[in-house]
């Protein structure tokens, strides 16, 4: 059985109450269910986490690559917050791994201030996705299976 790692970086453990105009009401709880759900009906293992550090974000991608060198990954859907427009060291350590990324937000990032429309990620990324909401996770599931 496969596993798909999702990845959450800061801020995301406000989901729910965090801007909810732009973010929506759901929970990150409940963003887990559906990934929970989606992975049931593709068989894969799900690691669903979330960290506010950089570096605990870097080792967890490396944990993913190891799983990935086993060929025991679907992938990675890795939604990166506000990192995804700063950190060089998340891009390095998909690019060191060669794990297949998708970039995922819940906003349509290109759609908003001019800032959150580079992403570091995106060149290291085997697809982008963004502006579905939450439900933008479980398809991410959904593509990877039929990557
Ligand atoms: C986000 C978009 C980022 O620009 C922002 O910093 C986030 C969330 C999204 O899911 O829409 O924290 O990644």
């Amino acid at each position: 059985m496969k596993t798909v790692f999702v990845l959450n970086g800061p801020n995301l453990n406000l989901l729910g109450t965090r801007e909810p105009a732009v973010y929506g009401a759901q929970t990150l709880a409940d963003v887990e269910q559906l990934c929970a759900a989606a992975c049931a009906r593709h068989g894969f293992r799900l690691e669903f986490r979330q960290s506010n550090h950089e570096g605990v974000l870097v080792d967890w991608i490396h944990e993913a690559g190891r799983l990935h060198a086993a060929g025991e990954l679907a992938g990675l859907v890795f939604n990166a917050g506000a990192y995804t427009h700063t950190s060089v060291a998340l891009a390095d350590a998909v690019k060191g791994t060669g794990v297949t990324l998708i970039e995922l937000h819940i906003s349509n990032v290109h759609a908003r201030e001019a800032f959150r429309h580079h992403s570091y990620l995106a060149p290291v990324a085997r697809a982008v996705m963004c502006g579905l909401g939450v439900q933008g996770y479980p398809l991410a599931i959904d593509a990877l299976a039929g990557l």
